[in-house]
């Protein structure tokens, strides 16, 4: 098959060069976007009275004509032809004839692969958007539904103080808040138009790149044709968005496969959302969060990929810069599908209340509210915490609770103590006590919540 560029040479490309360097078994992803940017460039050449109006009619009807032939499954990709973009092309040659040849006027492969490959972003990085925020009304609805419920928290995996469940939950939301913004702030930078800078230096042609900008409903055009064609940092923006999203799933879906051990008991998995064991008969494994915690590392591995790949290319165009989809779409897809899956795993989640609240009131998780009460009776923090260490001591050589000492005892250690240390000794009392901004007392979750519907416009 005759390529594009056949004029300058004599010998044929040698078979095994066009299976290595062919993109066309990825990139035909882009099809659709291909064809919104030649009849949005085939307009415009229009305008500028470069084609005449029957050369239009012929250009846009043979693509519409290509794009219902690839959506119903009719059209056969070449791996020959290299890419999608020449894919289309030669079939739209292929179909009109001669007009079909005065498509590519003012338009190298380098400016429309990087218009592609935004309009493609454009529409991707704002399904993800939705996805997140759907995730963050999930769980936001979770918290309200646990608004009682009372667990431990843990620094260094070991209990620390109780908190609410809302509390913990709420706390992802707002990691996903985050994330949100990152993506909306990518895509600012995504929605702005190299169409027109053609191979790297522009065209002499007197075409019109704010009239294909708008047509292809961008924000801007960028200023420089050389920068246009040879930056892949929007790319990169949505591969650092998806990794850092990805690490906060994997967070989740880390604390979701502890809590459901025999060992943590906390939570019950959904049958729907968990698989068994072809041997051992009581297994109900937790797959599908640990698939997120393992696919987090393929998408860091695409980040990387793709920084290492841009690092060191001269200005403008390579080759190389080809090497950004199979990233990106991986990355894309594993965001997309994790979400999804999270979102729809997370509300049939059976959360055990009981086991909760016990685990929370044991190991000495109200410690540091006897120190902060001994703070408020008027003793200094350092010795008010060498005193409870004491208290605790003392109750793990005696076997029982704080909450189960007597007041005789107490006393032993700080004549300080009274009668109302009780309130603050049990879970509830704990968390009941917290006063700060940000902290897990009901008040403040409800607050919280408050907040973050707003920040989410729901
Ligand atoms: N398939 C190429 C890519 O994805 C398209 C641009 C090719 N340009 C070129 N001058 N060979 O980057």
């Amino acid at each position: 098959m005759k390529k594009p560029w056949g004029g300058r040479f004599k010998d044929k490309t040698a078979k095994i060069l066009e299976e290595f360097s062919e993109s066309v078994s990825f990139d035909r992803r882009l099809w659709k976007e291909d064809i919104e940017g030649s009849i949005a460039h085939a307009k415009m050449l229009h305008k500028q009275g470069i084609i005449d109006d029957k050369e239009l009619n012929q250009l846009i009807e043979g693509l519409q004509e290509i794009s219902k032939e690839i959506e119903e499954g009719r059209f056969v990709f070449r791996t020959e032809l290299e890419d999608v973009h020449m894919n289309i092309e030669r079939a739209l040659i292929d179909k009109i004839g001669a007009t079909g040849a005065k498509l590519h006027t003012a338009r190298s492969r380098n400016d429309q692969v990087a218009t592609d490959l935004r309009l493609y972003l454009r529409k991707e990085v704002s399904e993800i958007v939705e996805l997140i925020h759907a995730l963050q009304k999930t769980l936001i609805s979770l918290a309200e539904k646990n608004i009682d419920t009372l667990m431990p928290g843990y620094t260094h995996m070991q209990k620390a103080q109780p908190v609410l469940l809302g509390h913990h939950l709420l706390a992802y939301a707002w990691m996903l808040k985050r994330d949100l913004e990152r993506f909306k702030e990518s895509l600012k930078r995504i929605n702005q138009c190299p169409l027109g800078a053609c191979a790297i230096a522009g065209s002499s042609l007197p075409i019109d790149r704010e009239f294909t900008a708008r047509e292809l409903g961008f924000e801007g055009v960028i200023p420089n044709s050389m920068d246009a064609v040879s930056d892949r940092d929007f790319v990169l923006d949505v591969l650092y968005a998806g990794s850092v999203v990805m690490m906060h799933l994997s967070r989740l879906c880390e604390e979701l496969i502890i809590w459901s051990t025999d060992e943590f008991k906390f939570i019950e998995l959904p049958d729907r959302f968990t698989t068994g064991s072809s041997m051992m008969p009581q297994k109900k494994n937790p797959d599908p969060a640990e698939l997120i915690r393992g696919k987090t590392g393929r998408v860091y591995g695409n980040l990387i990929s793709l920084l290492t790949t841009m690092k060191a290319l001269p200005l403008a165009y390579n080759r190389d810069m080809q090497e950004d989809k199979e990233p990106v779409f991986d990355t894309i897809d594993t965001v997309n599908l994790s979400l999804r899956i999270i979102n729809e795993m997370l509300p049939e989640i059976k959360f055990h209340r009981e086991k909760l609240e016990s685990s929370a009131e044991d190991g000495f998780t109200t410690a540091t509210d006897l120190a902060e009460y001994l703070v408020r009776k008027g003793i200094p923090f350092r010795l008010a915490h060498e005193i409870t260490g004491k208290i605790v001591l003392h109750c793990i050589e005696h076997g029982k609770k704080l909450s189960e000492m007597k007041i005789k005892e107490f006393k032993e250690f700080s004549d300080k103590i009274e009668e109302d240390v009780y309130n603050i000794l049990t879970a509830s009392g704990s968390i009941e006590a917290k006063k700060s901004y940000g902290s897990t007392s009901k008040q403040m979750l409800i607050q919280q919540i408050k907040l973050l519907k707003k920040t989410a416009g729901l």
